[in-house]
C-alpha cells in the first residue's frame, strides 16, 4: 500500500557527501527538479547534504546553504532515499544499514563497501523491504547492473570481460602509443588527473577487482566479495610486454574476467583482475583512453557491449540520479524493485582451475636441441602449443614467442616456471595471458 505521506508530499532525498560526485548530484537533483518530479511523480526534496567540514565554501552549488551538516547520523532518519557518494568502508557502513532500518531506499556509489559486505547490506535491505540500488559503483556511467539484472535475466550470463577501471586504461593506452614506460606514464596521467597522488588502488588492481565481484554476483546470482577475486595490477607490464603484444597484432588491458565454467554439476565461476593482451580487432581493444566499456557473453543474447565514461563526476552522477528515479518511483507506487539475488550459489574457483591461454616470450641459445627442450616442458605440464615463432637475434641467440591453447592457470604458471629454470633459457622476457581470441 503507497504510505499516505508519500502520496500528498514530496520524496525526502538526503545526501551523504558533496565531493566531485556529490556535487554534481545536489546541482542535478536542484536543476533537474521539474523534470525528475514529472518522471518520479512526486517533487524530490533535498532535505539536507552531510559533508565533513561544515565551513567550507560551497557558494558555487545551486542548494540552500542551510542544507549542509555534519550530523550525517541524524540526517539519515529523516529521509525517504538516502544517497551515499561518501565513499569506503566507516562509516558508510553504518549510515547505510541506519538509513534501511528507518525505512529509507539507499542509492550508493561505493563499490569497495559492496564488494567487502554485499551481503550485510542486502540482508538489511530484505529485513527493511527497502531498495539497494548501485549502479553507479560499476563503469561509473554506463547502464550495466541493471541490463545484467533485468535485461539479461532470462537468460544465461556466460562471461562478462570489463574495461573498468579508467586510470589503468589510460596508462596502457599511453603505453601502447607512446612506447613509454609505465613510471612514466603514471606520472604524466597524475599531472593529468587521471590517477591519484597514491595510484596503488587504481594500477594494482584494487577498483577493478571491486566492481568484477560485484558484476560476478550479479551475472552469477552468487555471492562473490572481493577476497575472492584473484588480482593483479598493471604495475609489472613492461614496454617489452605492450611491443610483444603489439607484434601480435594485440593490446594490452587490465581485464576484469567473470566467467562461469565446467558443466552441469561441475559448474562454478571463476573471477580474476589481471592484465591481458586482446587481439586488436576484439571491440575491447577500441576502448581508449579513460574510458571503461563492458562485454558480455550470453547464451541466447550473445555478445553485447556496453561503453562510456567510467569515473567523473557528471557522468557518475547521472548514474546515481537514475538509481534515485528508480527507487523514488517504487515509493510512490509501493513495493520494491528487484535486488541481487544468490540462489545459484556457485563455487568460485580458484586461479589455478581458470582456463587461459599465455603468451610467452623467451630469449634462449640458438642451437640444435632448443626448440626440442621447451616443446618438451609445455607437454610435460600437458599444455599444447598453439603457435611457436622464432627470431635470430644477435651472438647465437634466439627469441621464441610460444601461445598456447586453453589450460588450467596453474599448468600454464608451473609450465613458466620449467622454462625459466632450463639452460638453454637466458631469460624470459614477457608472460601475459591471451582473451577474447
Ligand atoms: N578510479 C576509478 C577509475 C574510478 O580510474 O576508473 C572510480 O571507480
Amino acid at each position: 500500500m503507497t504510505d499516505k505521506r508519500l502520496a500528498e508530499g514530496p520524496i525526502r532525498v538526503a545526501l551523504l557527501g558533496c565531493g566531485v560526485v556529490g556535487s554534481s548530484v545536489a546541482t542535478m537533483l536542484t536543476t533537474h527538479a521539474a523534470d525528475l518530479a514529472a518522471r518520479v511523480g512526486r517533487p524530490l526534496e533535498l532535505v539536507g547534504i552531510a559533508v565533513r567540514r561544515a565551513g567550507k565554501d560551497r557558494s558555487e552549488l545551486p542548494v540552500d546553504p542551510a542544507l549542509f551538516t555534519t550530523d550525517a547520523a541524524e540526517l539519515v532518519t529523516r529521509a525517504d532515499v538516502v544517497i551515499e557518494v561518501i565513499g569506503g568502508i566507516d562509516p558508510a557502513r553504518d549510515l547505510i544499514l541506519s538509513a534501511l532500518k528507518h525505512g529509507a531506499s539507499v542509492v550508493t556509489a561505493n563499490k569497495a563497501l559492496l564488494a567487502e559486505d554485499g551481503p550485510t547490506l542486502y540482508a538489511a535491505a530484505d529485513a527493511a523491504g527497502a531498495d539497494l540500488y548501485y549502479e553507479a559503483a560499476v563503469a561509473g556511467a554506463i547502464p550495466i547492473l541493471r541490463p545484467i539484472r533485468e535485461s539479461l535475466a532470462g537468460d544465461d550470463v556466460r562471461k562478462v570481460l570489463g574495461i573498468v577501471n579508467g586510470t589503468t586504461n589510460f596508462v596502457l593506452d599511453k603505453m601502447d602509443t607512446t612506447g613509454a614506460g609505465f613510471a612514466e606514464v603514471v606520472e604524466e596521467a597524475q599531472a593529468l588527473g587521471y590517477a591519484e597522488a597514491d595510484p596503488t588502488a587504481d594500477v594494482e588492481g584494487f577498483d577493478a577487482a571491486a566492481k568484477a565481484a560485484i558484476l560476478a554476483s550479479l551475472a552469477f546470482h552468487t555471492r562473490v566479495s572481493s577476497a575472492d577475486v584473484h588480482r593483479e595490477g598493471i604495475t609489472e607490464v613492461t614496454a617489452a610486454d605492450i611491443q610483444a603484444a603489439k607484434d601480435m597484432d594485440c593490446v594490452v588491458k587490465l581485464l576484469a574476467i567473470c566467467e562461469k565454467t565446467g558443466e552441469g554439476d561441475d559448474v562454478g565461476v571463476s573471477v580474476r583482475v589481471h592484465p591481458a593482451m586482446i587481439p586488436r580487432s576484439h571491440p575491447l581493444a577500441s576502448v581508449r583512453e579513460a574510458y571503461n566499456a563492458v562485454f558480455v557473453e550470453a547464451a541466447a543474447a550473445g555478445e553485447l557491449m556496453f561503453y562510456g565514461k567510467g569515473a567523473g563526476g557528471d557522468p557518475t552522477a547521472s548514474a546515481v540520479l537514475g538509481d534515485v528515479v528508480a527507487v523514488a518511483r517504487h515509493k510512490v507506487g509501493g513495493g520494491r524493485g528487484p535486488g541481487e539475488s544468490a540462489y545459484a550459489d556457485l563455487p568460485v574457483r580458484a586461479m589455478g582451475q581458470a582456463r587461459t591461454r599465455y603468451h610467452i616470450s623467451l630469449d634462449v641459445a640458438d642451437r640444435p636441441g632448443v626448440l626440442a627442450q621447451v616443446a618438451t616442458a609445455f607437454a610435460e605440464h600437458d599444455v599444447s602449443i598453439e603457435t611457436v615463432r622464432q627470431q635470430i637475434t644477435d651472438n647465437g641467440r634466439a627469441n621464441l614467442i610460444v601461445v598456447t591453447h586453453t589450460a588450467p592457470d596453474a599448468a600454464l604458471s608451473a609450465t613458466v616456471d620449467a622454462l625459466a629454470a632450463l639452460d638453454i633459457v637466458t631469460a624470459v622476457t614477457s608472460v601475459m595471458r591471451v582473451e577474447g581470441s
